[in-house]
């Protein structure tokens, strides 16, 4: 498969190119290559400036249509980024969020099996599950994986991601990577709840709607579950290692040498591929408590204003079942081991979390100050 960037003949198929890490990974292609890209959304709000793009062509669907599944393997690279993924549907949505996180990636491949497209498919970091507060770094093909209780409809999600996962890398004639993104945020996350999207996004956007609204930042059961925020422009960076690995052919090798028992140097040849491979993407620099992001957010926005930042509401309790709903539990820590991705794709991601968060904010107040006024001005009327 000839992947040079340059290449024009190349032609990149993305589901979910209208959502938060589709949206950026879009114009990075646009702008860092001369691919084509065939993009599938239901919602093309964050890529209106691009509808008209001539060598983008979009279609409104979803993948529960057997030939959009078709048409989308047509093309010889792949990226599935489509997903229900935010934990407070997990529990009243429960068959709905297996259904688009199983049945409908698992159709895309088979579809990418039988046509031989190289199928890159963003699963989640929620497969770790149920992490306990000492847990260690999670590691692609080490970490054993504990979920909660059947009752616990939190892991419906990433029992549904699992599943996929092993059916991908049980299909025998699919070229596949597995991508496990670690709290991806930036501009463009998620929704403001009431403006353009309804229930709670994910924390970032729902701190940040907060902040926008005057209100106090909940903090869940304490706050106290970590999290390693990640920059989405280092993801899109970390999709061009791989894209760039995928160039580089299958069996490239990565040559070290090591002493043997009696003391000679051998050649090690490691396979350099990124085929057959599951991938952290994460910044494990960027731990934090959530009640830490939520001191953070507070004093970026309050500088972002020009105010005290006395003046921003402090946070408030709340617990996880009366925020979420019955049958809500969570992952105390996600600390992602990178090694796999530096060694096989030389990425690591570089922006800080202080610099993340303020760059999302600014991009956050800046969006939705006046969206929300608008709105709130509607509902006087
Ligand atoms: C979610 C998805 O389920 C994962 O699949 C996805 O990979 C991940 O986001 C991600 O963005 O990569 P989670 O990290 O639990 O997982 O999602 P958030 O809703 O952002 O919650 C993070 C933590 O903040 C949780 O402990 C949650 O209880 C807490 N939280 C959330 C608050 O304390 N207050 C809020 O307003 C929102």
């Amino acid at each position: 498969m000839n992947l040079k960037f340059n290449d024009s003949s190349i032609t990149v198929a993305i589901v979910g190119c209208g959502g938060f890490i589709g949206c950026h990974l879009l114009d990075a292609i646009l702008a860092r290559t001369r691919w084509r890209v065939f993009g599938v959304d239901l919602d093309f709000y964050r890529i209106q400036h691009r509808l008209h793009d001539e060598r983008c062509e979009f279609m409104c669907a979803d993948l529960a249509d057997k030939s959009v599944v078709e048409r989308i393997a047509k093309y010889p690279v792949v990226v599935n980024l489509a997903a229900i993924c935010t934990p407070s549907r997990y529990m009243a949505e429960a068959p709905e969020v297996i259904r688009s996180n199983y049945d409908h990636p698992a159709a895309l491949a088979d579809a990418c099996a039988k046509s031989g497209s190289w199928l890159i498919h963003f699963s989640t970091s929620e497969v770790y599950g149920r992490t306990s507060a000492d847990s260690g770094m999670l590691v692609e093909d080490e970490t054993e994986l504990t979920f909660g209780p059947v009752t616990a409809s939190r892991w419906s999600y990433a029992t549904a991601k699992l599943l996929t996962e092993r059916y991908i890398a049980g299909l025998k004639n699919l070229k596949w990577t597995v991508v496990r993104p670690f709290n991806f945020v930036g501009p463009y996350m998620d929704f403001m709840p009431g403006v353009d999207g309804s229930g709670i996004p994910r924390v970032l956007a729902n701190f940040s709607s907060a902040l926008v609204r005057g209100e106090p930042l909940k903090l869940v059961n304490g706050g106290t579950a970590k999290r390693s925020f990640t920059s989405v422009f280092d993801a899109v960076d970390f999709m061009f290692a791989l894209f760039e690995a995928g160039l580089a052919g299958h069996l490239a090798g990565v040559v070290t040498n090591t002493a043997n028992a009696s003391g000679n140097v051998v050649e090690n040849v490691a396979e350099k591929s990124p085929f057959s491979q599951a991938f952290n993407v994460g910044n494990p620099d960027n731990e934090v408590t959530i009640a830490e992001l939520a001191y953070k957010m507070r004093k970026i926005f309050a500088e972002i204003k020009n105010v005290d930042i006395e003046t921003v509401p402090a946070p408030e309790m709340v617990s996880g079942v009366d925020y979420y709903g019955e049958g809500y539990d969570d992952s105390m820590r996600r600390l992602p081991s990178v090694e796999k991705a530096e060694l096989l794709l030389g990425f690591k991601a570089k922006t800080p979390i202080d610099v993340v968060l303020r760059e999302s904010l600014t991009w956050f107040v800046g969006h939705y100050s006046s969206l929300d006024e608008r709105r709130e001005t509607r509902d006087e009327r």
